[in-house]
């Protein structure tokens, strides 16, 4: 395989300082025109992604799916969905993506399977205390005829976490449970059949020439013995109990590390493999134990996620990050956006914004896109600066808005079926993207169709339109990435300058760039030097710098 990838050294390990581009695969590019996005068309826009400057690209999964929620319900773990191509398919994106110097990241969902997993079918038609019902969390009923679920735990998308079946004898019988959708059982991880297979999986992909793997629900997989009640529902990825000193029963237990260090010995026999936890758990202290030496790699940075942009929790939440990580000498990662909460260019214009994955429907207060707008590239441009690793949602580089007036008809989001329409739920954030401007479905898909429909206001995002446009959130995020790389911004060391500036702002200093953004009132001096980009059209030395704009200066 031609690569292009430089040579990795101890302490300066790719994953260490990667840009990291999500793509979810259903909404980035359709090849084949039936308006469902597909890997033909992930290879086909690689350019644009080698342009943006990204190191590695991490996809929803691709993997064979009935796409009850959409593909993190997996039915065949070593397979492609024919949604999305073939396996000849992933392994020519693979190939091509190296060519260009960037590595593909799989998206592996092991807390549950899809209940079309042969597995699970062989458990629904197997007997109670069968070995085949013991990979699953099948358990009797309470009540008088176990007609109530075995205990009280909510799902995240709503409604009860547990699904009663009817036994092969054609009688009502067990449930079993599922922490998401009825279609997603939970697998039961303290089953070694259930680690061997996902240790089996893991090679599967590493020998296929994989970088690595995006865990999903990694803080999820062991649950308290004896499945306890759990006082306060609260249907959340942190599910952060009301009382912080009472341990949660499903949410990052100890006996998760174990698993993560299995993991890891398998990731650390191939070479430069990295694996990233998707990992609720809060604080920044406890989700840094994810990422000890012999852990994961990289966590997603939750807490700064739901940080809003006000200057003195954005100081607090890096501080507190690169503390905690550096602490298990791992990188800090930052991320703002992704396919389950609302784009940033649209969440940071609201001073309350829902609870994460309840998203926004037309009902809801509507956003102020501008503010959005302005905060979302304010909100990049801080980011970007920082050392360690960063993710990027695909549309952000557009500064792409949520769409927030979908109508009911056209979602998809389990968690609108389960709460009755009360949480619309993620699909806002996940409608395809736009490429064109003037060419039907924005150039989304070669016929013009698109799962989701595009809202209008998606056409002035379009990546043509942006393209080679000083001042477009385009080419700010280019010269961002370009400037980051060129001077090592992501193995770099931060240390605050706010003494420099006035108090309405932020300024820290990574190798030789100063980052200062300004959070509020009229205007900021700006500490004197070249301007190397900067989220203000226009701005040039001397000038003050604006309320919700950053830039990047050369010492
Ligand atoms: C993760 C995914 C989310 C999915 C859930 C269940 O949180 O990011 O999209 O619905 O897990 O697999
Ligand atoms: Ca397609």
């Amino acid at each position: 395989m031609q690569t292009s990838f430089p040579e990795n050294k101890a302490g300066h390990e790719w994953w260490r300082s990667a840009v990291i581009y999500q793509i979810y695969p259903r909404s980035f590019a359709d090849g084949n025109g039936d308006g469902i996005g597909d890997i033909p068309g992930i290879t086909s826009r690689l350019d644009s992604l080698a342009e943006l400057g990204i190191d590695a690209i991490w996809s929803s999964p691709l993997t064979k799916s009935p796409q009850k929620d959409a593909g993190y319900d997996v039915s065949d773990y070593r397979d492609i969905d024919p949604l999305f191509g073939t396996l000849e398919d992933f392994d020519d994106l693979v190939a091509k993506a190296a060519a260009k110097g960037i590595r593909i990241i799989m998206d592996l969902v092991p807390n549950h399977s899809s209940s079309m997993h042969p597995w699970f079918l062989e458990a629904l038609a197997s007997e109670p205390g069968s070995k085949e019902r013991a990979r699953y969390m099948f358990r009797d009923g309470k009540g008088e005829n176990g007609e109530v679920p075995p205990n009280n735990w909510e799902s995240v998308f709503g409604g009860a976490a547990w699904t009663r079946v009817t036994e092969p004898n054609g009688e009502l019988g067990q449930w079993y449970l599922h922490i998401f959708d009825s279609s997603q059982p939970d697998f039961d991880w303290t089953n070694p059949e259930v680690r061997a297979e996902f240790e089996s999986v893991l090679r599967f992909w590493l020998d296929r020439g994989v970088a690595g793997f995006r865990i999903d629900v990694a803080h999820g997989l062991i649950k308290a013995d004896g499945l306890p009640d759990i006082d306060d529902n609260n249907s959340t990825m942190s599910g952060q109990p009301k009382d912080r000193a009472k341990p949660h029963p499903f949410w990052g237990l100890e006996g998760v590390h174990e698993i993560n260090r299995e993991w890891r010995k398998v990731l650390d026999e191939y070479q430069d493999r990295a694996m990233c936890a998707e990992a609720w758990v809060m604080p920044l202290s406890r989700m840094a134990t994810w990422v000890r030496k012999d852990e994961y790699h990289q966590t997603f940075n939750f807490a700064y996620l739901e940080t809003p942009w006000k200057k003195d929790s954005q100081f607090k939440v890096i501080n507190e990050s690169i503390k905690e990580f550096s602490a298990v000498g791992a990188p800090a990662t930052w991320v703002l956006s992704n396919h389950d909460v609302i784009r940033h260019s649209t969440r940071l214009s609201y001073d309350k914004v829902p609870k994460q994955g309840d998203g926004i429907g037309p009902d809801y207060e509507q956003p102020n896109e501008e503010l959005g707008l302005r905060r979302g590239r304010a909100a990049s441009a801080f980011m970007l600066g920082l050392p360690g690793g960063a993710y990027i949602y695909q549309g952000e580089e557009l500064g792409l808005p949520e769409h927030t007036t979908l109508d009911g008809k056209f979602r998809e989001d389990p968690t609108y079926f389960r709460t009755n329409g009360e949480r619309v739920g993620r699909d806002g954030c996940r409608v395809p993207i736009p490429w064109e401007a003037n060419s039907p479905g924005y150039g989304f898909s070669t016929e013009g169709k698109s799962w989701l429909p595009q809202p209008e206001n998606f056409k002035a995002y379009a990546r043509d339109v942006q393209t080679d446009n000083p001042g477009t959130t385009l080419e700010l995020y280019k010269s961002l990435l370009q400037i980051r790389k060129s001077h090592e911004l992501g193995h770099g060391d931060l240390v605050w300058k706010n003494e420099l500036i006035a108090e309405t702002g932020l300024c820290y200093q990574n190798g030789d760039v100063m980052v200062v953004a300004n959070f509020e009132g009229a205007g900021l001096e700006v500490p004197a030097g070249e301007i190397l980009a900067t989220t203000q059209v226009g701005l040039t030395e001397g000038d003050q710098l604006e309320a919700d704009q950053v830039v990047w200066i050369k010492i």
